[in-house]
């Protein structure tokens, strides 16, 4: 099985790393749209209209698959998206959702939701908790993880006076936390140590092998897969982060 997968910038490669520590596809084609990247502080008709385009890109290739890593397009043009293509389209808001369902069933249990601020305008992931009885919903728009993680600073000083600046006014440690956008789960470890490994992190590369795992049949798998990056802008960039962040 081939697939795409489709992200704002560099960000998706958290996902893609989930897709080979699975050995799901013999080939992934990725494509960063980096001239563009963040997607997550434009308007809809915006982001509809950069999704398209990247689809428009993935018609040259075959695949069987696409997956909008992209928690900002999953959030604002699948259906669009989902409407243009010649294959399935699958975004990471639903596996999201149905991994926290997974890992924390009761109803009861607080969550936080951290996106962009478009993510988190959309709603998205509150519609779907909220359709499965969740009620315990807050969400921040946690936007400056995302330069930060492209500035590679993981761990420091950076990155704490930004945790702490948006979450020192929680009233409580949230028991899980949806790492709604795709570049926190590489901060990830830092969230976790200070929140004191007390909650339980929701990420969307895990959530989207979940998702692809109950839904399609993956009886072959695949030792080496075939990998393709393509960016829309600074391609070597996006090239030397891939190697980085997946040990190649
Ligand atoms: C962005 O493009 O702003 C971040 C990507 C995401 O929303 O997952």
């Amino acid at each position: 099985m081939r697939v795409g997968v489709f992200d704002s910038g560099v960000g998706g490669l958290s996902v893609v790393k989930s897709l080979l520590e699975h050995k799901l596809f013999e080939e992934i084609i990725y494509f960063g749209d980096t001239a563009r990247v963040p997607y997550g502080v434009k308007d809809q008709n915006t982001i509809i209209r950069y999704s398209l385009e990247a689809l428009e890109f993935f018609k040259n290739f075959e695949i069987d698959l696409l997956i909008t890593a992209c928690n900002t397009v999953s959030a604002y043009a699948l259906d669009e998206m989902r409407e243009h293509s010649h294959c399935d389209v699958i975004g990471v808001v639903d596996p999201g959702v149905l991994a926290l369902k997974n890992a924390i069933p009761s109803n009861d249990a607080n969550i936080l939701i951290l996106g962009t601020k478009a993510t988190v305008k959309s709603g998205a992931y509150e519609k779907g908790l909220r359709s499965l009885g969740y009620r315990n919903l807050s969400a921040i728009a946690t936007s400056l993880l995302v330069p930060i993680v492209e500035e590679g600073l993981y761990e420091g000083e950076v990155l704490q006076s930004a945790l702490h600046h948006y979450f020192r006014d929680l009233e409580k440690t949230p028991d899980a936390i949806i790492l709604g956008c795709t570049h926190f789960p590489l901060v990830a470890r830092a969230i976790d140590t200070y929140f004191e490994g007390k909650s339980t992190l929701i990420h969307s590369g895990e959530a989207i092998v979940e998702y692809l795992e109950s839904h399609y049949d993956f009886t072959k798998r695949f030792d080496t897969t075939n990998l393709k990056f393509f960016a829309s802008e600074n391609p070597e960039g996006l090239r030397r982060v891939a190697k980085e962040w997946l040990a190649l």
